[in-house]
Parts: C-alpha cells; sequence; structure tokens
C-alpha cells in the first residue's frame, strides 16, 4: 500500500492519494476510529481491488480508469434522524460534476445513484456513526465510472463519462472538480438549507410521476408510480391508487 500525498497538485485540498488500495471506504473508517482525521479529508485511489457498494455488493472499477473517492466529515449538527440529508447532498454534489461534462440527461436515481441517458455512471456508499441521537462522523464514498470502455456482464447498465462523450477525461481534474462539488453542497447542509437541498433532489429524482417497474424484496415485480420520498429517506410509491413507502431494502426501481 503505497501512498503518495499530491497535496500540492490538489490546492491544499486535504486529499490523501493511494496508488492501490482494497477500498478507500475501509481505509477513511479505520482512519475515523484511529485518529480523527479532518473534516473534509478524502482518502483517493484509481485502483480499488476490494470496493464495496450498496447493501453488501460489490463496486467493481477497472483499475487507472475511473475515481474512487472517500470523504470523511463530522456532521454532529445533525441528528440521527437526518441521516437522509447526507445522502441527498451527496448525490446532488456527484449530479452537478456529472452535469458539468454533459449535455446528456443526468438523474438522481433514489436514494442515490447516478444516472445518466438511464444508466449507472456513478454510486454512493454512505457509513454514519452514531453517538445517541446525534451523527458523529460520516464517510461519504463515491464511485464514478471516468474512461472506463468495457464493463463486466454482471454490470449491463453501466457507463462512463468518456463512454458518453467519446473521450479520454483527466483524472485529477475531475477529482478536484467532484471534490468542489462536494464542498459546495456540504456547504449548503452546514448552512442549514435543508429544504433546498430536499427540494433539487426530488426535482432531479428519476422516475418522479412516471409509471414504472419496481422490484420488491421478495423479487416480485410491480408497478408504481414514485410520488416522492420521505425525509426518513423512505421511498413514496402509488400503486393501485395506494401510497406506499419503502426503503432501501425492500424496494428496487428497475431501469
Ligand atoms: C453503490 O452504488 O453500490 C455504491 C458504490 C460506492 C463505491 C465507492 S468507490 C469509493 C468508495 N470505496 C468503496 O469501497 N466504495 C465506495
Amino acid at each position: 500500500m503505497l501512498e503518495v500525498n499530491f497535496s500540492e497538485f490538489f490546492k491544499g485540498k486535504n486529499i490523501i492519494y493511494f496508488k492501490t488500495l482494497d477500498s478507500t471506504q475501509s481505509y477513511a473508517l479505520e482512519l475515523i476510529s484511529k485518529n480523527k482525521p479532518n473534516d473534509k479529508t478524502a482518502i483517493l485511489t484509481y485502483n480499488q481491488s476490494k470496493g464495496r457498494g450498496q447493501l453488501g455488493a460489490k463496486w467493481l472499477s477497472e483499475p487507472g480508469e475511473n475515481i474512487c473517492l472517500s470523504v470523511v466529515v463530522y456532521p454532529k449538527y445533525l441528528n440521527s434522524d437526518q441521516q437522509f440529508l447526507l445522502s441527498q447532498m451527496s448525490a446532488l454534489a456527484v449530479f452537478k460534476f456529472i452535469k458539468e461534462f454533459t449535455q446528456a440527461d443526468v438523474k438522481i436515481k433514489w436514494p442515490n445513484d447516478i444516472l445518466v441517458n438511464e444508466q449507472k455512471i456513478a454510486g454512493i456508499l454512505i457509513n454514519n456513526t452514531l453517538q445517541g441521537a446525534k451523527i458523529t462522523s460520516t464517510v461519504v464514498g463515491i464511485g464514478v465510472n471516468i474512461n472506463q470502455s468495457v464493463f463486466a456482464d454482471e454490470l449491463p447498465n453501466a457507463i462512463s463519462l468518456s463512454a458518453l462523450e467519446g473521450r479520454k477525461f483527466d483524472l485529477k481534474e475531475m477529482v478536484i472538480s467532484l471534490y468542489e462539488s462536494f464542498e459546495l453542497f456540504y456547504e449548503m447542509l452546514t448552512s442549514g438549507n435543508h429544504q433546498q437541498i430536499q427540494s433539487m433532489y426530488l426535482n432531479h429524482l428519476f422516475g418522479l410521476n412516471q409509471r414504472r417497474s419496481f422490484t420488491l424484496a421478495n423479487s416480485t415485480v410491480i408497478e408504481g408510480v414514485i410520488r416522492g420520498v420521505q425525509q426518513d429517506g423512505r421511498l413514496i410509491v402509488e400503486m393501485s391508487g395506494a401510497f406506499k413507502t419503502f426503503d432501501i431494502r425492500e424496494l428496487k426501481t428497475n431501469l
């Protein structure tokens, strides 16, 4: 595990670069438990061998092609029932970052995948540490497909910025943009602009007010219309005339 600090290149930003790492998320979580890194410290690699995805899934990323970044923050001003704001804020940060590089249709798929033309370009994994009713630390893990051209068979709906735009991107420059977008939306959260975050999230939500197909935890496929998201993060779906709410383990929006 070779650590190279690119802090100068990253314009004084707190970004710690590793040539390879099993998982930036695992590294960041370990760092918090040992010696609390500064707020907004980011762990970065382009070569992640054991990437972690949502609900225990793997995150696959071709070596040297994509960004794997985990940012440590201390949102002590949030209560544990406000955790979803971190998800929304992070999704908006990645959404804005992607938007800067494409004219294509970018959407946030609940809870926090980023889609371009209905294909997944980025995923976000959030790990919160709670103490009583407060959130003491959070690691926001962001995986963005930048230059990857071929995806494994198990990822039929994945796309990269390069595949979309037909050119390669400079990863270091992209990291700076992504980090700056994160800073912007994190600032929105710290300054208490919760309503703005919630309404922006809804504005860009994939499938809002559209008839879509969903898969339930028992594998049943069902149709419904997304009507919104509760503050606790549960998705509101209208099904056969009734409003039902779901958490991430209970329902998946099909592409
Ligand atoms: C998902 O869509 O399932 C979330 C994927 C999150 C992947 C990122 S890559 C950087 C960070 N390190 C990890 O091991 N996972 C997250």
